[in-house]
C-alpha cells in the first residue's frame, strides 16, 4: 500500500486533529502518501481531496476541532453516492482509508470495506458510546469541560442555595452525564439507559432539603429531555427555585486534554499499521489501556450500554 486517505466524520472532537496528525506521520514514517479527504464523506464523493505532508500536520495536536472539517453527506447514504466516493479514491490512487468518527462515520467506513476498500475506524466522539473501546477521542476532554462548568454552576448554587438542573450532551449515550454527575457529585443524573420517574426525582430532592442539603445538582443527558422543561417540573413539584443549564456546543470544542492526544496518537497509528498490515473492516480502540482492534460490523451491532456499577455507585455516593 503506497497512498492512503484520511477523513474525520460526524460531530467533531477534540484530539481528532491528534489523530490526523498520527495517521499522516506514521504513513509517511512508513513511506506511505497520505491524502485529506475534505469534509468527511461530502468530500469523498465531491473529490476534495489533497496531499498532506508532514508540515502540514504541524502545529495542530493541541487544538480542538478537525482540520479535515467534517460534514454529514446525505449522497454517501445511497449505493450511487458510495460507488461515486470509490471512483473518487481510483482516481487519487488511494488504496485505503482511515475513518475517525463515531457510529454514523463507521456506517460509512463499513460500506466502503465492503465495497473493497481497505478501511479502519478510529473512534473520535465526545459521546463515548463506541463499543470495544474503554474511551472515545474527545470523551475526556468534554467531560473535563463539563466538570469546569458544574463546579462553576454549584459556587452559585451554593450561595443562592437553589436547585440547578444541567443538560449536557447524548442524545442516546449517558457517559456525559454518568462520569461528570459521579465526577462532580451531583445529586440526581438522568441518562437514556436508565429508566426515571420525575416522582423519585422530586421525592430525592425533598429529602435532602429535609436533611439541610440546600442547593442540589441534576446532571441530565440530553437523550432524557430537555433541560427547562425538566427543571420547571422540578420547580413546580418541589417549589425549591430552580435554574436550568444547558451547556451546549462547548463541549465539542477545546484544547484536548493529555489523555485524549496520547489516545489520538496510539489509536491513528494503530489504524495506519492495519491498513499496512492488509487488515481492513477493523476499528482501533483501547481496553484495559492496550491498543486493541475489533471488526467494525460487530461494533456497529452492539447496542450502548453504561457501566452499571458506576450509576449505582453514583446513587449511593449523593444521598
Ligand atoms: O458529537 C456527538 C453529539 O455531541 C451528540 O451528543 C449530540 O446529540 C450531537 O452530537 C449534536 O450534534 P450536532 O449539533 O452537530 O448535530
Amino acid at each position: 500500500m503506497k497512498k492512503i486517505g484520511v477523513l474525520t466524520s460526524g460531530g467533531d472532537s477534540p484530539g481528532m486533529n491528534a489523530a490526523i496528525r498520527a495517521v499522516v506521520r506514521k504513513a509517511i514514517y512508513h513511506d506511505v502518501e497520505v491524502y485529506g479527504i475534505k469534509y468527511g464523506y461530502y468530500g469523498l464523493v465531491t473529490g476534495d481531496i489533497e496531499p498532506m505532508g508532514i508540515g502540514s500536520v504541524g502545529d495542530i495536536i493541541h487544538r480542538g476541532g478537525t482540520m479535515l472539517n467534517t460534514a454529514r453527506c446525505e449522497e454517501f447514504l445511497t449505493p450511487e453516492g458510495r460507488e461515486k466516493g470509490v471512483e473518487m479514491l481510483k482516481e487519487h490512487g488511494i488504496e485505503g482509508v482511515v475513518v475517525i468518527g463515531g457510529d454514523g462515520s463507521f456506517r460509512g467506513a463499513e460500506k466502503l470495506a465492503e465495497l473493497g476498500v481497505p478501511t479502519i475506524g478510529v473512534p473520535g466522539t465526545i459521546d463515548n458510546d463506541i463499543p470495544f473501546t474503554d474511551y472515545t477521542i474527545g470523551f475526556d476532554t468534554a467531560l473535563n469541560t463539563v466538570i469546569d462548568a458544574i463546579d462553576k454552576i454549584r459556587d452559585t448554587a451554593t450561595s443562592h442555595e437553589r436547585t440547578y438542573v444541567v443538560e449536557v450532551m447524548g442524545r442516546d449515550a449517558g457517559d456525559i452525564a454518568l462520569w461528570s454527575g459521579l465526577a462532580d457529585g451531583a445529586e440526581t443524573i438522568l441518562i437514556p439507559e436508565a429508566s426515571y420517574e420525575m416522582e423519585q426525582v422530586v421525592d430525592r430532592l425533598k429529602r435532602g432539603n429535609e436533611r439541610g442539603k440546600k442547593h442540589s445538582i441534576i446532571v441530565l443527558a440530553e437523550g432524557v429531555g430537555s433541560g427547562p422543561e425538566v427543571g420547571q417540573r422540578i420547580q413546580d413539584e418541589t417549589g425549591f427555585e430552580t435554574r436550568v443549564t444547558v451547556l451546549g456546543h462547548i463541549q465539542r470544542g477545546g484544547s484536548p486534554s493529555a489523555y485524549d492526544r496520547v489516545l489520538a496518537s496510539r489509536l491513528g497509528a494503530k489504524a495506519v499499521e492495519l491498513l499496512l498490515d492488509g487488515e481492513s473492516g477493523h476499528m482501533v480502540g483501547i481496553q484495559n489501556n492496550q491498543v486493541t482492534y475489533a471488526g467494525i460490523s460487530e461494533a456497529l451491532a452492539q447496542a450502548h450500554s453504561i457501566d452499571k456499577t458506576m450509576y449505582e455507585l453514583s446513587n449511593q455516593l449523593s444521598i
